[in-house]
């Protein structure tokens, strides 16, 4: 069955970039001049998946509205001629994005849960809202290959890249049984394990394409303290053979970080064909100062 639906759960709280998120939802926090969340429908809509369910909190109708129909600026912009501006403005209302509203915080697998009346029990994929995956035209983009590999197998895959030291406790981590041209097959899977307890250096990252069926175990899972871990049902495919995990070209950014959001403001800002000349300009000429 071919893939045509994705979710992106996008309701975490964002404390880690209070203040600003107090007021404004971390997914509209911009790069350069969209908001993050944006790059990932971008993202969705190279590989061809069409319908997308976006999972807010409760106070995030502004995600609504950036995605939405603006009549009176479109006319707006109309009648002042600036037609490069107006079709900006439409390219965000192009996506076909549903909303699907997590009322508590209780983990990634609460939050799929939430887009269950848009998914049923088809195969979907799954973006991580705090990371984007930037490709080059000529690069198969990570959503692509993970595509590519279910449609080939049928079976669910993972995109996974190799992190060391601290880094390892920051992801789900996955046992590895064997691996082919960057696609493996995992045997197992541990959420955010002490070093000592990790099963390999190869950590989950936030792109999934995951077989029909899954929304039905999700509903059968327990939650641990507040939380349902999808990590739990994953752990189960990859114990009956049924998960595979694979590398990706292009570059990744954790935009929930301080950091990896300011360098993904810094290199999506030198590749802007507005300001990406002048811009490289100036952090050479800053660069000489530090
Ligand atoms: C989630 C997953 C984890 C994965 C990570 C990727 O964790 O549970 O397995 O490695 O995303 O960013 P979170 O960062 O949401 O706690």
């Amino acid at each position: 069955m071919k893939i045509k639906k994705a979710i992106i759960p996008a309701a975490g709280l964002g404390t880690r970039f209070l203040p600003i998120t107090k007021a404004v939802p971390k997914p509209m926090l911009p790069v350069v001049d969209k908001p993050n969340i944006q790059y990932i429908a971008e993202e969705l809509k190279r590989t061809g998946i069409d319908e997308i369910i976006i999972v807010v909190s409760p106070e995030s109708e502004v995600i609504m509205r950036h995605f939405s129909a603006a009549p009176e600026l479109e006319n707006r912009l109309l009648s002042d001629g600036k037609k490069a501006l107006y079709d900006i403005e439409k390219a965000t209302c192009a996506f076909n994005v549903k909303f699907a509203v997590q009322k508590e915080p209780n983990g990634l697998a609460g939050a799929i849960l939430c887009a269950e009346e848009y998914i049923g029990d088809e195969p979907f994929a799954l973006l991580l809202g705090d990371e984007m995956i930037y490709a080059a035209p000529e690069e198969q983009s990570c959503m692509e290959r993970l595509v590519d590999i279910f449609d080939k197998t049928g079976k669910s895959v993972i995109a996974t890249m190799e992190v060391f030291g601290d880094d390892v406790s920051k992801y789900g981590n996955l046992g590895i049984e064997s691996e082919t041209d960057g696609i493996m097959t995992v045997n197992a899977i541990v959420e955010k394990p002490a070093i000592n307890e990790a099963l390999s250096n190869n950590a989950i990252i936030g792109r999934y394409v995951l077989a029909g069926g899954i929304m039905s175990k999700l509903k059968t899972l327990k939650p641990k303290g507040n939380e349902i871990y999808l990590t739990d049902v994953l752990d189960e495919l990859a114990k009956k053979g049924e998960l595979l995990a694979s590398t990706f070209e292009g570059r990744r950014y954790d935009v929930g970080d301080k950091l990896g959001f300011i360098k993904a403001n810094v290199e999506y800002a030198l590749r802007n064909e507005e300001i990406g000349k002048d811009f490289k300009a100036y952090i050479k000429e800053i660069s000489k100062t530090l």
